[in-house]
């Protein structure tokens, strides 16, 4: 597989073919955000924060999933592609509880986001908590649906479809098929979406009560109500 040569702020640089215009850049160590972007998984290209400009190129292209062509002229960090991180964090910060985000954070007080930019009185995204297997929660007012989970869930890692998109538009959520408690879901407990997820909308389970203040008797006393509970039914 022959190599394509591009030009990076400035700078030329040599990647295999098929390489993606941030793993250019990451061989320069131009430092460029990404919230959605996982090494590991295909690239969704939802969240748009990597964003850089290509000379020529009439809108900003996501760089975690462009793929690098020969004689490209790329800028990661002009003012257009800096106001267009700011905004986008500014939006995400205005929708999403990003308190359990704190690298999601940091890339937003980067670019100056403010977090506020829409007023207090904006629709924030809100769901219930899902607190209903042993072993994590789900938080989706903290989801930034960047798509992540759903990949470790299904084609890029686990093959088990448990979860999905669910609503339409700001309604959009990530849920199992139907909506049903994960323990009725093809859910194994794999653990990979825990692990994917940037934002803190799933965690372990008893991570989360410990840290909301509960200690451990009284965290083993809930489960075991809760155990008796379903044994009830
Ligand atoms: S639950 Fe986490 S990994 Fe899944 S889409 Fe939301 S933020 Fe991404
Ligand atoms: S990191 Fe590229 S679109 Fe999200």
């Amino acid at each position: 597989m022959s190599d394509v040569t591009l030009t990076i702020d400035g700078q030329s640089v040599t990647v295999s073919q098929g390489a993606t215009l941030l793993q250019a850049a990451r061989q320069l160590r131009q430092d460029i955000p990404t919230v959605c972007y996982h090494p590991h998984f295909t690239p969704p290209a939802l969240c748009r924060v990597c964003v850089v400009e290509v000379e020529k190129s009439r809108v900003l292209v996501q760089s975690c999933s462009r793929v690098a062509e020969a004689g490209m002229v790329v800028h990661t960090a002009s003012p257009r592609v800096q106001l267009a991180r700011k905004v986008l964090f500014e939006m995400l910060a205005s929708a999403v509880d990003l308190s359990a985000a704190p690298e999601i954070q940091a890339q937003a007080e980067t670019y100056g986001a403010e977090r506020d930019r829409y007023g207090k009185g904006v629709k924030r995204r809100a769901f219930p908590l899902f607190d209903d297997n042993p072993f994590y929660i789900r938080d989706y007012a903290k989801c930034i649906m960047c798509w992540r989970c759903v990949q470790a869930c299904g084609e890029d890692v686990q093959y088990t479809f448990a979860i999905y998109r669910a609503g339409r538009g700001f309604d959009a959520h990530i849920s199992t098929f139907e909506g049903v408690p994960i323990p009725e879901s093809t859910c194994v407990y794999c653990g990979n979406c825990v692990q994917a997820c940037p934002s803190g909308a799933l965690q372990p389970r008893r991570a989360y009560w410990m840290e909301q203040g509960l200690d451990l008797k009284e965290l083993a006393r809930v489960s075991n109500l809760e155990q008796k509970e379903k044994s009830k039914l």
